[in-house]
């Protein structure tokens, strides 16, 4: 195997074993792209504070271009030596420039390299998953906007409580995964601080310019303490937190799409390019897509608690344990991106089944309209509540609607019944026009289409 480059300080070499788990290369060459932009910036930084001549300059930055149109084409070759992606990347460019790739590392650590790589791919990543949160909320838009009069249960402990418009339903959970979008944009605000100049962790002892260094990379600013900045991983567990939300959001969601598709339910028709097959029930048609949704936001869970418990009790510094902040954020990451398409395209394929919505709302949801009646004609509220309770008792215990008990059953429970009460029990569910601002009528709920349609063309 290959010299490591602090073999000198050594008289024996690694033990093959210590080797393999010391080694990251199996899973941090995720960070090629920005650790070959975090030394660009370096070499450049080192350039104009004298400690690199043009002409080595020029050389590093022609081998990182080099590399980085390896890595493009799939080229680049990992050495089973290679202890983690900043040394391949060390290698790489000794191997094509020779002596000036010596010069690099001058005044820098892996621990800040890495903590800057890290929060690059970071503040990337967090912005693509808004991207993909942006393209699903248009989607449970679209959706909403077709079914903002469909009248639809609304469950509380599982059990019909009102009926709501679908619309109002779908557009819940838009507003959870707009405040996920906004979460990570919070997420992106705090990431945005440059750790490079930390060196391994007293700072550099380069004259560098951080400020210059931290605006070239594209950060709001440079980190304030070196300590804290190359042993941080703030925003590690706050992106986790962020993707472990947004599963839970996800999950809710398709929970609710997992139930509606049960014959019980039988709310939505899925479009067969999103549904599956079972290798034996020949009659199958299951909703995986939102299963796995449901299922996948458990890892997302688990990768965030996860890392809190590896950051808890370290000492202050870097330390190794930190080199387990890249598998579980990479994966979070990558799950979130391989669902939000998924899930976009899925919902992009229901179909609600509005009859059978309809035919399922229960007749004692009507219990709500014998309030309304006796409040409006004066009735305290404890009142009426406790009259139309014992209508609901007396209509079930006969095995009727509401609408179908004899006026006189109405009037023995209250004489504030009149003949109407029955016309008011009869006629079908309809979305009201108005009412109250971000509740689930129809005014409300073109207000949040709009809201919501503005948000996306931001
Ligand atoms: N691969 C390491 C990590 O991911 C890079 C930093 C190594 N630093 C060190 N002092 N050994 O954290």
């Amino acid at each position: 195997m290959a010299e490591k480059v602090w073999q000198k300080r050594f008289s024996q070499p690694l033990d093959p074993r210590v080797h393999d788990l010391n080694r990251s290369l199996g899973f941090d060459n995720w960070l090629a792209p920005y650790d070959l932009q975090v030394s660009t910036v370096w070499a450049r930084a080192l350039n104009r504070c004298g400690l690199l001549s043009e002409k080595d300059l020029k050389a590093i930055l022609q081998g990182l271009k080099d590399i980085g149109a390896e890595f493009e084409q799939g080229e680049f070759e990992l050495h089973e030596a290679d202890e983690d992606i900043h040394m391949a990347i060390e290698r790489r460019l000794g191997e094509l420039i020779g002596e000036p790739a010596r010069r690099l590392h001058h005044g820098r650590s892996r621990n800040d390299q890495v903590a800057t790589d890290l929060r690059l791919y970071a503040l990337d990543h967090a912005g693509k998953i808004r991207q993909a949160l942006r393209e699903v909320i248009t989607a449970l838009v679209e959706l909403a906007g077709e079914h903002t009069g469909t009248p639809f249960p609304g469950h509380t402990h599982l059990q019909q409580a009102q009926v709501l418009s679908l619309g109002h339903l779908l557009l819940a959970h838009a507003w959870s995964l707009k405040s996920d979008n906004e979460f990570l944009d919070r997420v992106k605000q705090v990431t945005s601080v440059c750790p490079l100049g930390s060196a391994a962790l007293g700072g550099s002892t380069a004259p560098v310019d951080r400020e210059w260094i931290a605006s070239e990379l594209g950060f709001a600013a440079p980190s304030d303490n070196s300590v804290e900045a190359v042993a941080s991983r703030d925003f590690v567990m706050d992106l986790l937190y962020g993707l472990s939300r947004t599963g839970v959001h996800l999950s809710r969601l398709a929970e609710d799409f997992i139930l509606w598709n049960s014959q019980e339910f039988g709310f939505v028709t899925l479009a067969d390019t999103v549904a599956t097959g079972s290798s034996l029930l020949a009659h199958k048609k299951n909703p995986d897509m939102f299963e796995l949704i449901r299922g996948k936001s458990g890892r997302l869970v688990g990768n965030h608690t996860g890392f809190l418990a590896t950051v808890k009790g370290l000492p202050s510094g870097y330390n190794k344990d930190l080199q387990e902040d890249k598998e579980p954020l990479f994966d979070s990451v990558d799950t979130v991106l391989q669902l939000l398409p998924a899930l976009e395209v899925t919902l992009r394929g229901v179909t609600f089944n509005v009859e059978r919505i309809a035919a399922q709302l229960s007749p004692y949801l009507k219990a709500e309209r014998i309030v309304q009646y006796l409040t409006g004609r004066g009735v305290a509220f404890r009142e009426a509540y406790g009259i139309a309770g014992s209508l609901v008792k007396e209509a079930e215990s006969q095995a009727v609607a509401l609408e179908d008990l004899p006026v006189k059953v109405f009037q023995k429970a209250s004489p504030s019944f009149e003949e109407d009460i029955l016309t008011v029990l009869e006629s079908d569910w309809e979305i009201p026009a108005e009412g109250v601002m971000g509740g689930s009528n129809r005014k409300s709920v073109e207000q949040q289409l709009k809201q919501l349609r503005d948000w996306i063309k931001r």
